[in-house]
């Protein structure tokens, strides 16, 4: 091979330097934020780098995949960058104005369709805090059509990501989106329901110190932080949801592993019962579920 085509920026070698640039970032995902950039630059899927390791990208996209590199490297979260994230397989537009779906929060959903499964039908559903949708429009895609969703959001520009995702997914039909606080947000009169389901802000001011750069920085604050414990949000959701829930139905939220023997007191002195806490792959005490007396 001459010199020159040695020196070209094969996507291989893109692929290197810039894993290489982004361990030295910092990042501890470096060689898989470089493969889905570069897939994205280039409108293919990560898979089909590997067959294309000799191809010099064109102009267009290698200049787009540069100038994620330098915003990645500068912290900016993959998902901001590409504009979606996974989530139990389902792909999520996320903007500056949603939480990026964390694997942690699937088992909230493997825990919610479970509890599904006792219910008499229709089905009635609440998602406090839907961000990009990813809980409600997830359990859209996996119920039968004899349910109904209303998922309520603080922040309208959440809530406009939200209702795209659930379009994408064609579940729109089936999900009404309400803005305001917690379950004050739905309308007047609204049927109690069988199920309230909750990923909520969940870190406190006093932590945020422990907060990684690429979160505190990136994500918006209204979806990260509640109070100074972490638990003002889930203090309010916990007595709102003794009034909306049916007798034998659910509670069900993530919360942080520092902060769930907290939320355990605040639902044994409600008049929800106490189930279970859920761990997550890590072994961190991550959903808690709570049920109507019957
Ligand atoms: C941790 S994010 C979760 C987003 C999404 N459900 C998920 O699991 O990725 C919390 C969401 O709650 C919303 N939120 C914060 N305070 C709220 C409130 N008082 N009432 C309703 N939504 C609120 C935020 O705007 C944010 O979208």
């Amino acid at each position: 091979m001459s010199e020159q085509a040695t020196n070209q920026w094969t996507l291989q070698r893109l692929l290197e330097w810039t894993t290489t640039h982004f361990n030295e970032a910092g990042s501890d995902s470096s060689r898989l934020d470089a493969e889905v950039l570069l897939a994205e630059a280039l409108q293919c899927q990560r898979i089909e780098l590997y067959t294309r390791f000799a191809e010099v990208p064109p102009a267009e996209p290698l200049q787009k995949f540069r100038d994620w590199v330098k915003r990645r490297a500068a912290g900016e979260p993959v998902a901001y960058l590409v504009g979606h994230k996974e989530f139990y397989s389902l792909k999520f537009k996320v903007t500056s104005a949603t939480l990026i779906p964390r694997p942690e929060t699937e088992h909230l959903i493997v825990a919610a369709l479970e509890v599904c499964k006792g219910y008499e039908k229709p089905i009635r559903i609440i998602d406090v805090g839907t961000g990009s949708g990813c809980i409600a429009v997830t359990m859209a895609t996996q119920l039968d059509k004899d349910y109904v969703i209303a998922a309520t959001d603080i922040s309208l520009d959440a809530l406009a990501v939200a209702r795209e995702n659930a379009e994408a997914h064609e579940v729109d039909s089936r999900i009404r989106f309400y803005e305001g606080d917690l379950l004050d947000a739905l309308p007047e009169g609204s049927k109690p329901v069988h199920l309230i389901v909750s990923n909520p802000p969940y870190i406190g001011r006093c932590e945020v110190d422990t907060v990684e750069a690429t979160v505190k920085d990136f994500e918006p604050d209204a979806a990260l932080f509640a109070g100074e414990q972490g638990t003002e949000i889930i203090e309010r959701l916990i007595p709102q949801a003794e009034k909306m829930l049916l007798p034998g139905g659910h509670l069900i939220f993530e919360a942080s592993d520092s902060t769930m023997d907290r939320c355990v007191e605040l639902v044994n002195q409600s008049a929800l019962e106490f189930v279970e806490v859920i761990n997550d792959y890590a072994g961190l005490k991550r959903i808690l579920v709570a049920k109507q007396k019957a």
